[in-house]
């Protein structure tokens, strides 16, 4: 049985010190660049969060554009240009300072943009020009002001783009990697770019990349994959994936567990260290017994994708506790939980989880907003709490 304070060797080669994880969460504290094509800066205070947070096993930082046009959410950062690689210095030197472990998410959001937020005022890029009708992305509406607009309708990409893209992943994997970060996730869930080409629905292409077969419409999520691989070695690249998801206006996949347990496996043969899966725990907390729904995580399916693919599982699925946390790892189906909202308010989130000390709660309000520091690094450590309170 797998204790949650157990330590684990990534992919054969990035040591972790618990099986807990930091998952990716937009948190929009990015500074503004001096140049347009600075794009949105980490800088110190960002550093100062993830630093906080390295009693972590994993942490993966936060969505990343890969370039310009992978911009759908004001206030993200890129990993594009030097500015950028320069604040994201500080982030892996902080964290490593206090001896943790960081991967950085990369993206590309395809279709779910705005103009307003693209470079010169360009329309977004998709898989096909299918708008994502009825979501939103975070963006300038007609008066300037940010707020939650409609995704527009994409130009395709075309073939030599598609091509293209592969290269600017692994350029961004390099920067990664240059500028100090363990790892790299791609982010091939939520509906963004590499769910956008695997959606056989979605994905009405002719070319390669196309909708035609299982291997075309995977198609340029393996070659993203082996060209990062290629650039961080085999055990430092995860893939973050939801099946059965229909965030972003995705259309229900037809070939949902065929799809999934075909990527795992071609994941497997690549070297990815591991799958990332966002599922809910099921409302009564009993993970045998309960009728599953798509929003919840198949067990049969995640045991059958666990022959298949090597390496690790992490289940991130509103855990905010230890017991029910350790009762998914005593399952066997996933090896590391990620715990997304209470590592907003908990910096020490292991060491409560630990000692059974009791958690924050975050404000919602302060989650994405440019309030800098409130409710982003003034959550105090428990220990600092209890010795105050003690000192009356
Ligand atoms: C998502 O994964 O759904 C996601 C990521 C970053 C955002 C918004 C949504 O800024």
């Amino acid at each position: 049985m797998t204790g949650l304070f157990e330590t684990q060797l990534l992919g054969g080669t990035v040591p972790l010190k618990n099986r807990i994880v930091m998952p990716p969460m937009t948190r929009t504290r990015t500074s503004e660049g001096d140049l347009p094509t600075d794009g949105d800066l980490p800088n110190e205070l960002i550093a100062t969060y993830y630093g906080q947070r390295a009693n972590a096993g994993l942490i993966i930082a936060e969505a990343t554009d890969v370039d310009q046009s992978s911009h759908g959410y004001a206030r993200t950062p890129g990993i594009h240009s030097e500015a950028q690689m320069q604040g994201w210095r500080l982030v892996t030197d902080q964290v490593h300072r206090h001896g943790g472990t960081i991967f950085l998410q990369l993206w590309h959001v395809g279709r779910m943009a705005h103009s307003s937020i693209l470079p010169n005022g360009r329309a977004p890029v998709g898989v096909t020009g299918q708008r994502a009708e009825g979501s939103s992305v975070f963006a300038h509406g007609p008066d300037g002001r940010l707020g939650y607009m409609p995704a527009e309708t994409p130009r395709p990409l075309s073939t030599d783009e598609v091509s293209a893209m592969v290269g600017t992943f692994a350029k961004a994997a390099a920067s990664a990697r240059k500028v100090g970060f363990d790892g790299v996730e791609l982010h091939a869930a939520n509906g963004y770019l590499f769910e956008q080409f695997m959606n056989s629905v979605l994905n009405t292409r002719t070319d390669r990349y196309g909708g035609g077969s299982m291997e075309d419409r995977t198609r340029f999520l393996m070659e993203v994959v082996d060209a990062v691989v290629a650039e961080f070695g085999p055990g430092r690249v995860g893939v973050r994936l939801s099946p059965f998801g229909k965030y972003n206006s995705m259309p229900p996949e037809p070939l949902v567990e065929e799809t999934f347990l075909y990527v795992a496996e071609q994941l497997g043969r690549r070297g990815v260290a591991y799958i990332h899966l966002l599922y809910e725990l099921l409302p009564e907390g009993n993970m045998e017994t309960a009728e599953f729904k798509p929003r919840y995580l198949d067990h049969a399916l995640l045991a059958k994708a666990r022959a298949v693919f090597p390496g690790a599982f992490i289940w991130c699925g509103g855990f905010n506790d230890r017991e029910r946390a350790q009762a998914a790892l005593d399952s066997g189906l996933v090896d590391l939980i990620a715990f997304g909202r209470s590592f907003i308010a908990n910096p020490d989130l292991a060491a409560r989880l630990k000692h059974g000390w009791p958690l924050a709660v975050a404000d919602r309000s302060t989650y994405y907003t440019r309030c800098g520091e409130v409710g982003y690094t003034d959550f105090p450590a428990y220990r600092s709490v209890a010795l105050r309170a003690a000192a009356g």
